[in-house]
């Protein structure tokens, strides 16, 4: 991994001024990662960041060029309101929406729910009705098909996302009766982290079958508003094989054009690709031990801080900046040209942030850098667990 002089600069002062975590943030990248987005897509793809992956405020900014924000709690709602987003640029994912969301939703305009089943559409009617209004709903459908090599797959198998695509023929009919909700199309999210983009296309083209099946089935029933959800990946192993996206738009327009779906919506709620390459998280190695012949470093911010290597079993690119500290004793064991164990401070061993990691040199006192921890780094971390600081969140 790659440190740039600014990001470096920027540790180096936090370290010398005792932080001994911090996560550092240049939206900048996300901002031009959307811009580049939005240059290439096929016409009537609708962008949207998927502000679960960071809800820090220079992250919103950075998304203000995006069509909108796609929440998934009422918190969400709030923040992105508080960043100027108006109600009606925001969608409203997740398979569990209190009636309190529900009724938020309503009353302040958001663009679409998107409705995960049959007793939530109905406590969405209810509200309506309760307040005289409509709402535009998409379903969200559990999709018959999954992508092996995604990191998290959202459909495929049973599933708490959505409805299964085979009772579609079932509810659908149910939801169009619900005369206050207006049905706009479909939700059809199907993985997380997918480098592939043949599969992500192939995602899209199952979709628009499904789209094309429904709308023969039910005269009259249009899906003007398709969501593919999120997906596209990150290189976190620095395999080079990046995540094409001119490769995707391109094949996407194609299908478009294939299956005569132009003047329709597409939308896509992008949060890691957008916001991992933005952020990365620092921690200061504060000791470096030996164990049956494995290096173990230990540092101060762990799983509290940064979850994700340990949730998804996978490493994030590490640099280490070397700080030249003196030794606090002549035996103090350093690391060179080794594979080593990463972990926090936490009483559990689950507290684990990289395992059998190459790293050049490290010493105690030097400071681990994790990169891609844009998305999905503060937000998803067990930030409560043993009651460390909260790590400062810094914008280059
Ligand atoms: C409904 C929904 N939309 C969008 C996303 C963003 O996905 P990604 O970060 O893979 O782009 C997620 C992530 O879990 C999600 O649940």
């Amino acid at each position: 991994m790659e440190m740039t002089p600014r990001l470096e600069a920027a540790i180096r002062w936090l370290a010398s001024d005792n932080t001994v975590n911090a996560y550092i943030y240049d939206p900048d990248i996300m901002r031009k990662r959307l811009g580049a987005l939005r240059s290439i897509m096929p016409a009537g793809v609708e962008l949207f960041y998927a502000m679960k992956a960071n809800p820090h405020p220079g992250f919103l900014a950075a998304a203000a060029k995006a069509k909108g924000i796609e929440i998934a709690s009422l918190g969400e709602a709030e923040k992105a309101v508080q960043a100027d987003f108006e109600p009606s640029r925001l969608i409203f994912t997740g398979p569990g929406k209190s009636m309190e969301e529900l009724a938020w939703s309503v009353d302040h305009g958001v663009r679409t729910v998107h409705v995960e089943s049959l007793t939530e559409a109905h406590r969405l009617h209810t509200i309506c009705c309760e307040r005289g209004k409509h709402q535009d709903v998409l379903l969200r459908v559990n999709a018959n098909f999954d992508i092996h090599e995604a990191q998290t797959n959202f459909s495929g198998g049973s599933r708490k996302f959505g409805v299964d695509e085979e009772t579609l023929g079932d509810v659908l009919p149910r939801l169009l009766a619900l005369e206050r909700l207006r049905f706009r199309g479909l939700h059809v999210y199907c993985a997380s982290g997918v480098l592939n983009v043949a599969d992500l296309l192939m995602n899209c083209k199952l979709v628009f079958d499904l789209v094309h099946q429904i709308e023969m089935a039910n005269p009259g029933v249009e899906c003007d508003i398709i969501d593919f959800g999120g997906g596209f990946g990150v290189d976190y192993l620095e395999t080079g094989n990046d995540f094409d996206p001119h490769a995707y738009a391109e094949g996407l327009n194609d299908l478009i054009e294939e299956y005569g779906f132009q003047g329709r919506s597409f939308v896509l709620e992008l949060g890691r690709y957008l916001a991992a390459p933005a952020g990365w998280f620092c921690t200061e190695i504060l000791d470096i031990k030996e164990s049956r012949s494995k290096k173990q470093l230990i540092c101060a911010g762990g799983i509290n801080h940064f979850r994700r290597p340990a949730a998804l079993a996978i490493n994030h690119p590490v640099a280490v900046l070397r700080r030249e500290q003196k030794p606090w004793f002549d035996e103090q064991v350093s690391v060179r040209d080794e594979h080593v164990y990463i972990g926090g401070p936490l009483c559990t061993s689950a507290d684990k942030l990289a395992n059998d990691i190459y790293i050049e040199a490290a010493d105690v006192g030097d400071v681990a850098v994790f990169g891609l921890a844009g998305a999905y780094g503060l937000s998803m971390s067990n930030i409560e667990f043993l009651s460390h600081r909260r790590p400062p969140e810094i914008v280059l």
